[in-house]
């Protein structure tokens, strides 16, 4: 998948619509009214919770040198196509994950919907296959035939956290004009409404399913951290709320999904100066207000509260690929004869800049999986599966909608979006989305906290 993209001047001004788009042409929910007991929501779903290990993943990551450590992990399952709900080719669908999770005995299912119209609007590298108008497609043969899945009273037992379609809102706020870092494709949505209105009928939906757990993205601190991108990123998110009549359809949020921000950065806080000089000003921070995922998650989530979504609301955190261990881990601060040696010393995150997002180099697994972390954290995900290629380093034909994203080739010379430098990629990568074993064989070896 794709990620990130922050810019460079801050001229923005962001209009506030917060209008309730109502989804036309949709009714209530597809929900039988009888069928065994429905637990009612829990606030936090992963407290206490057995969550489900994809045994499809957990083969791959056990196939894998030194795998097995991890093989047991829960991941995320992503329907990132029609053909997904049915399980393409020899692929599990839906039905199969949902039996299989019975199956384990666990009670927690992670899904992530994703397949928008005019889908990864701001890249290439996880184009989809509905064009930007076929919001009617969405709705019914994509939206609809999940929501009559997670209906089954058959898995009313499962707690089922679907996460609705990443990218996609932030990508409306950041990469639509009047920004310098607008693409076509993103003014299209932002313009035909169509990732408002699709989020919308999915959180509808899905909000109808008494053990159905939405959650949005909020991208990661690296993205929406910057001021001028902060406020109006959580009245986007509140706008797509919205569009499903009620902010009750929203359980929580998630951040970092599938990219590489450290979770806590020890060696220096945003507020840290050096000679009389703030650290804001350091090239690597450039101005965010932010350093790493976990203020940023907690800080968002007052900001969502603020403006109007529930106390209650949880933050995810994807920590599959953010670890940033191995060698190249520095083991306490930078020199303090500059802001840039001080904090480029210390910095966890050893990417080149914080606007690289795909295939990164030198990354490693963080967190394992974990309920209710910190404060207003619902858990620690894997959200993305480790080893899964965010996208090819080259041009491949396929028939999955995925185009070649330069981000992903390192031997690009870089974009607006990330200050035109390399983007840090690792080299022979398979389209977003495939195995990517020596992807998974670095974030085994770079694994923090370490593997035991
Ligand atoms: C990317 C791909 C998608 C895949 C997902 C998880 O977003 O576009 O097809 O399912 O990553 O690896």
């Amino acid at each position: 998948m794709s990620q990130l993209r922050r810019y460079w001047t801050r001229f923005a001004v962001m209009l506030l619509s917060i209008g309730a788009v109502l989804v036309s042409g949709s009714t209530a929910s597809a929900i039988p009214a009888d069928g065994p007991a429905v637990q009612a929501r829990v606030d936090n779903p992963y407290a206490g919770a057995r969550p489900y290990v994809n045994p499809e993943w957990s083969a791959k990551a056990a196939a894998e040198p030194g795998g097995s450590a991890i093989a047991d992990q829960p991941t995320g399952v992503w329907l990132d196509r029609i053909a997904a709900i049915e399980g393409a080719g020899s692929a599990m669908g839906l039905r199969d994950h949902l039996d299989a999770a019975l199956a384990q005995d666990a009670n927690l299912v992670q899904l992530v919907v994703y397949d928008l119209p005019g889908r990864d609007c701001s890249a290439l590298a996880s184009n989809g296959e509905l064009a930007p108008d076929e919001i009617g497609r969405y709705r019914d043969e994509f939206i609809d035939p999940i929501a009559a899945i997670l209906a089954d009273p058959a898995y009313a037992g499962l707690r089922i956290v679907t996460v609705v379609e990443i990218d996609s809102l932030p990508n409306l706020v950041t990469n639509v004009s009047p920004r310098p870092t607008a693409t076509p494709e993103c003014d299209v949505m932002a313009a035909n409404g169509n990732y408002v209105n699709g989020i919308g009928y999915a959180l509808r939906q899905f909000g109808a399913i008494d053990n159905v757990y939405n959650y949005l993205d909020v991208g990661h601190h690296g993205w929406l951290g910057w001021d001028d991108n902060f406020a109006p990123g959580a009245r986007k998110l509140l706008e797509g709320a919205q569009a499903s009549g009620s902010v009750d359809n929203v359980h929580g949020f998630i951040t970092n999904t599938a990219n590489y921000g450290a979770l806590k950065e020890p060696y220096f806080t945003i507020n840290d100066t050096v000679n009389g000089q703030t650290v804001r000003q350091a090239k690597w921070i450039d101005w965010n207000r932010y350093v790493d995922e976990l203020s940023y998650a907690q800080a968002f989530r007052a900001e969502l509260v603020r403006i109007g979504f529930n106390s209650d609301i949880g933050m995810l955190i994807d920590t599959g690929r953010n670890g940033w261990g191995g060698s190249a881990r520095p083991a306490g601060p930078g020199p303090t004869t500059s802001v840039d040696a001080y904090v480029d010393g210390g910095r966890l995150d050893r990417r080149i800049h914080l606007g690289n997002w795909c295939n990164q180099s030198g990354a490693g697994l963080g967190e394992r999986p974990t309920a209710a972390p910190e404060s207003g954290i619902d858990a620690y995900v894997w959200m993305k599966p480790p080893g899964e290629s965010d996208g090819s380093s080259k041009e491949i034909p396929n028939d999955e909608g995925k185009g070649f994203d330069r981000m992903c080739d390192p031997t690009y010379e870089g974009n607006i979006r990330n200050g035109f430098n390399p983007p840090g990629s690792l080299p022979d990568a398979p389209l977003s989305g495939h195995w990517f074993g020596a992807q998974f064989r670095e974030l085994l070896a770079n694994a923090h906290p370490p593997l035991t």
